[in-house]
């Protein structure tokens, strides 16, 4: 049986003006919704107490094991609205797929599918009013205009909760969905982004937690990214942890070449890369641009090679927050590299303007990966 995931309505939510001002202009990640959901899990009952609740802190001992040992996973994916006001979730059966094999790998309890997506259907139609681009509610001003970007991005979690300092898998585990409205990724538009390709630090090794979506994995990748920055990148590429050799991904995407003779190649899934969903539906859509889909281990010296030759003709990073993002110049401890012509190329351009098409419903969703929530 489902977890039922029933409404405590917050006494207190932000008014619609406040609401209004937010949505105007969200950015990304600093505003949350009214509500969240949450559910308990125990080693003694399994999971229970799950409901749609006001938004709000958790109390935490400080003995709480995740603060320790970082028992803890996550997952990321939006609801998107249509022109003609009704919300939909894109592929969300895959995200609740990861956020399983992330739980089993971190030894946390499995959220069973069906859960998972309860939760973030309730807490969707608990606070449809912050999914951008909708009427308020007995408003007489006009549905705000949406650039075809903006979005309600869902974070779903889950962590050991158990207040106990030994070293082993937590007895209480809080799972909790929080929402908040984002506004275009890029604010100006889409522009390539410089990268830097870390030899100094790796994101994940062969054995370790790359395929999980866990926190410990983003904290890792932090200094990297501040190294990045240090060389005036945007972003760091990581390469593998054993030789260095071997293109990995970006600290929170995945990556993609396009070559002279029409190959999308993305680095094959090794263990230590997460499988993106963004990364899956591109190979899927592939075929439909002329593009042949191969997914197989490419050498950092590869690139740069064929970066020179102009055999790679394109280079673009791919998840759900940024969608698809050229990548317009490589930098590394030799040197650096502009991509083609340095601007967005042609394919990056089409693949990115499909995908979003098929998730705002301005495109035929041929796949079926669209999920209607209102
Ligand atoms: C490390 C990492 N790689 C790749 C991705 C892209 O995954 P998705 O397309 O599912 O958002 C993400 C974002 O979730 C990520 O954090």
């Amino acid at each position: 049986m489902s977890l039922p995931f029933d409404l405590r309505a917050n006494p207190k939510p932000r008014s619609a003006a406040d609401r209004r001002a937010i949505l105007a202009e969200p950015g990304f990640g600093l505003y949350f919704t009214d509500h969240m959901s949450v559910a308990t899990w125990t080693s003694a009952d399994g999971w229970h107490d799950s409901a749609v609740v006001p938004y709000g802190p958790f109390q935490l001992d400080p003995a709480t094991a995740v603060l320790h040992y970082a028992q803890e996973i996550f997952e990321g994916l939006k609801a998107y609205r249509h022109a003609d006001g009704s919300v939909w979730l894109f592929r969300p059966e895959k995200n609740a797929d990861r956020f399983a094999r992330s739980a089993t790998r971190l030894a946390l309890p499995v959220l069973p599918e069906a859960d998972f997506l309860g939760s973030i259907e309730a807490l969707v139609s608990a606070d449809a009013a912050w999914v951008p681009g909708g009427t308020e509610p007995g408003s007489p001003e006009p549905a705000a205009v949406t650039t075809g970007e903006q979005s309600l991005y869902l974070r779903p979690f889950m962590f050991a909760s158990e207040a106990f300092l030994g070293v082993r898998a937590a007895h209480r585990v809080t799972y909790a969905c929080i929402a908040s409205p984002a506004g275009p990724y890029f604010a100006k538009g889409v522009h390539p982004i410089t990268i830097w390709i870390s030899t100094t630090y790796t994101r994940a090794a062969p054995g370790g937690t790359g395929a999980a979506k866990c926190g410990g994995n983003y904290a890792a990748s932090l200094v990297a990214q501040a190294e990045a920055a240090e060389h005036g990148c945007d972003q760091v590429m990581f390469a593998d942890a054993a030789e260095h050799a071997w293109l990995e991904e970006l600290g929170g995407m995945n990556v993609y070449l396009v070559t002279r003779d029409n190959e999308l190649i993305t680095p094959e899934l090794t263990g230590s890369i997460l499988e993106g969903v963004t990364r899956d539906s591109i190979l899927t859509l592939a075929r439909e641009f002329g593009l042949t889909p191969v997914e197989r281990r490419v050498g950092v010296q590869e690139l740069l090679d064929g970066l020179g030759s102009g055999q790679v003709t394109e280079l673009f990073a791919c998840g759900t927050a940024a969608v698809i993002t050229p990548i317009g110049v490589i930098k590394h401890e030799g040197g650096e590299v502009t991509v083609g012509s340095g601007e967005t190329g042609e394919t990056t351009a089409a693949l990115r303007k499909n995908l979003l098409d098929v998730q705002y419903g301005r495109a035929e969703d041929t796949h079926g990966g669209l999920r209607r929530v209102l």
